[in-house]
């Protein structure tokens, strides 16, 4: 492929250097970042929904100042990948505009709904711990801006994770009714937050090319297993259980075995027919058209300051 032409870019690759913008690389590897960075842009923005709901009725002031600032943190976390998208040559208008038609997709997670304000520790505790443990490799990705923003984002996104596992701990060691909200809301998230990785290793298409670019450092069933391993004992010291009667210890393999996916479930979210999918991205375009304005008002401004005379 492209012989000649990219040796420069295989022998960063090789190298396991970064690639920046302004250098030469295959039109495949940059629509594969545009793709994977969008769509993880949208995941952000998109996640900012669930615990949103939760904002007004958040239990306590502590609470309530903490789930702003976390929302807030994924606003900013949408900013930086667009902004990496950018440098790909991707234009953040047409990129909303292919979340809003449905030809984008975001993650599967944020199509299930937040039901209880235990829901609130369960996203943070189980699906920023998964977000985490897919994203720290891709600090070490090969692509500079998107490995650059990725170090950001996961130091807040460790910070998400610890303020879902102290809401989990508090609701555990309180009422019983408390300590049953709690358990709900992890045997609701647990399935789907496996299902983050992506399909199992055997049925990804995109693996094996982006793990031969370096985008991807691991393939979905390692992260997925490595989760698994970091959350069963956690779950233990939150007086919890996880929902799987197969999750056991495999001293053979030094890995925890967990009970099958339901893929079909992920397969039909994926088509749009999660429980929330037409709430979410309904929620997404009104949100958008009505910010028009703002957009309008920002770009008159630069408009007007570009043309004024330097000095
Ligand atoms: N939800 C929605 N779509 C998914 C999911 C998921 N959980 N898992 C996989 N897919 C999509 C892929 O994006 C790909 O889409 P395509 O049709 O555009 O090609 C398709 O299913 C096939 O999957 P893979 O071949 O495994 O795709 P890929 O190599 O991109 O791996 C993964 C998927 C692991 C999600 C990867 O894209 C990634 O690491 N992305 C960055 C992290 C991210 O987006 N996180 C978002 C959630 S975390 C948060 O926002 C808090």
């Amino acid at each position: 492929m492209h012989e000649g032409v990219y040796r420069e870019f295989e022998e960063t690759i090789a190298a396991g250097e970064r690639i920046e913008p302004r250098d030469a690389m295959p039109p495949e590897y940059r629509a594969t970042l545009i793709r994977q960075i969008a769509q993880h842009a949208h995941s952000e923005i998109i996640g900012m929904q669930p615990e949103a709901n939760w904002i007004t009725r958040a239990p306590s002031l502590r609470r309530k100042a903490i789930l702003i600032a976390k929302v807030q943190d994924e606003a900013g976390h949408g900013l930086y990948l667009y902004g990496a998208a950018e440098t790909l040559g991707a234009r953040r208008d047409e990129l909303l505009d292919r979340l809003h038609a449905g030809r984008q997709k975001y993650s599967s997670i944020f199509n299930y709904p937040t039901l209880t304000w235990a829901d609130v520790g369960a996203i943070g505790w189980l699906v920023d711990g998964a977000a985490i443990v897919n994203q720290v490799p891709l600090c070490r990705c090969s692509y500079g801006p998107y490995a650059r923003a990725m170090t950001r984002i996961c130091k807040e996104e460790s910070f998400h994770q610890r303020q879902g596992y102290e809401l989990l701990l508090a609701l555990s060691h309180g009422t019983e009714e408390q300590h049953e909200m709690a358990q709900d809301a992890v045997n609701r998230w647990w399935w789907p937050s496996l299902m983050m990785f992506g399909p199992p290793d055997g049925e990804s298409p995109r693996t094996e090319r982006s793990m031969a670019w370096k985008i991807k450092r691991h393939t979905n069933d390692e992260l997925r297993q490595r989760f698994v391993d970091i959350v069963v004992p956690q779950a233990a010291s939150l007086g919890l259980t996880l929902p799987d009667p197969l999750l056991r210890w495999n001293e053979e393999r030094g890995h925890h075995d967990f009970g099958p996916i339901d893929w079909a479930e992920f397969h039909a979210v994926l088509r749009g027919e999660g429980p929330c999918n037409a709430q979410r991205l309904g929620q997404r375009r009104r949100a958008h058209e009505e910010g028009a304005w703002v957009r309008e008002a920002a770009a008159a401004y630069a408009a007007r300051h570009a043309a004024r005379p330097a000095g």
